[in-house]
């Protein structure tokens, strides 16, 4: 199996940032990749601000957290990446962004180095098939936020291979983390199974059939959930929900699955929920 020691990631956002994070956190070399410097940075400030919130509540030294930081490199720069044994793809869930990125680490990096995307729902057969190795990826797909969710999935593409299979999952082992095995389908297992109810949320909220504080509430009390669904939307980023809500009625056909409008308006508006300052509920 091959020894990973230095991981890639792509993507500083929600995702890419607390992948990065964890990655660091477990002892890994990171070299972290966006496409413009100020979200490099706003990715490395929000580990940071975990890093020291550990601190501050005494779970690590300033030392050790110095030592994370000193793990990671932030960058713009693709080629940075090619000096990596396993990169994890974090970056918007569209589909062509995801298959040029793979084409180009394909070219970027050494044979046999295996690459991974963080998709919440696309085909990873279909992202495996723009690179030059389809063997080599898989798909990892992990929960917000990364830091504190314990779970990662792991998908086969049609081609991939036994050894990447087993290297993300001792992978996910050295994160700290759980894995469950997926067979690839739109959304995979949990968002199959999470996002419509987010989606029936916002119809019932959007129907006058209950405020959003009502919704949230209900779902919280009645239900045990740790958050409302509106507020786990706003957490997940709205634009990244319609995305993916759009794969589950595209790839089925099923309209059972149709995105709520009311997602689709905000989405319009700018409203993308915390990223953003504002979704169901302003921030
Ligand atoms: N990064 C690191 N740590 C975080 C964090 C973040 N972004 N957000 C919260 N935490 C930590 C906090 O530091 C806090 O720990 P301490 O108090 O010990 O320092 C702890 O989590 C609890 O946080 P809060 O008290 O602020 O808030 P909370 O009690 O509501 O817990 C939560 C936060 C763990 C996120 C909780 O609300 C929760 O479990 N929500 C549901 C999350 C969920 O369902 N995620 C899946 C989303 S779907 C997905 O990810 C798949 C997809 O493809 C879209
Ligand atoms: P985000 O909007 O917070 O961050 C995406 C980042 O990707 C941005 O910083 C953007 O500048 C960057 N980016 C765009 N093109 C790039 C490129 N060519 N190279 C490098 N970086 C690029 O989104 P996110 O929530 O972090 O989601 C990232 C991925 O993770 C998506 O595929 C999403 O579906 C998946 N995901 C999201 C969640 C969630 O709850 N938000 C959970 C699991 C999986």
């Amino acid at each position: 199996m091959m020894k990973v020691q230095a991981v890639g990631v792509i993507g500083a956002g929600l995702m890419g940032s607390g992948i990065a994070q964890v990655a660091a956190e477990s002892g890994y070399k990171v070299v972290l990749r966006d496409i413009d410097l100020q979200y490099v940075d706003r990715g490395l400030k929000s580990i940071s601000k975990n890093l020291n919130r550990d601190v501050e509540k005494g779970r690590r030294t300033r030392e050790e957290a110095e030592a994370v930081l000193k793990r990671l490199t932030g960058t713009t720069e693709m080629e940075a990446l090619s000096g990596c044994d396993f990169v994890i793809e974090a970056a918007v869930e569209k589909i062509d962004l995801k298959k040029a990125i793979f084409r180009e680490l394909g070219a970027i990096c050494k044979p046999g180095v295996m690459l991974a995307s963080n998709t919440s729902g696309l085909s990873i057969t279909e992202i495996a098939a723009s690179s030059n190795r389809p063997a080599k990826v898989i798909g990892m797909h992990f929960f917000n936020p990364v830091p504190v969710m314990k779970l990662v999935e792991l998908i086969k593409g049609a081609e991939t291979d036994q050894e990447t299979v087993d290297t993300a999952a001792v992978l996910v082992e050295s994160f700290g983390k759980e894995a469950i095995f997926v067979q690839e389908a739109p959304l995979f297992a949990v968002n199959r199974i999470l996002v419509p109810m987010l989606n029936e949320a916002m119809f019932v909220l959007m129907e006058g059939i209950a405020s959003a504080e009502d919704i949230d509430k209900g779902m919280r009390l009645g239900a045990n959930h740790p958050i409302g669904p509106l507020a786990l939307s706003d957490l997940v980023g709205l634009d990244t929900l319609l995305f993916v809500s759009e794969t589950l009625y595209q790839e089925t056909g099923d309209s059972k699955y149709r995105p709520c409008p009311l997602l689709r308006k905000l989405v319009r508006a700018g409203h993308l929920g915390r990223k953003s300052g504002r979704g169901f509920y302003i921030y």
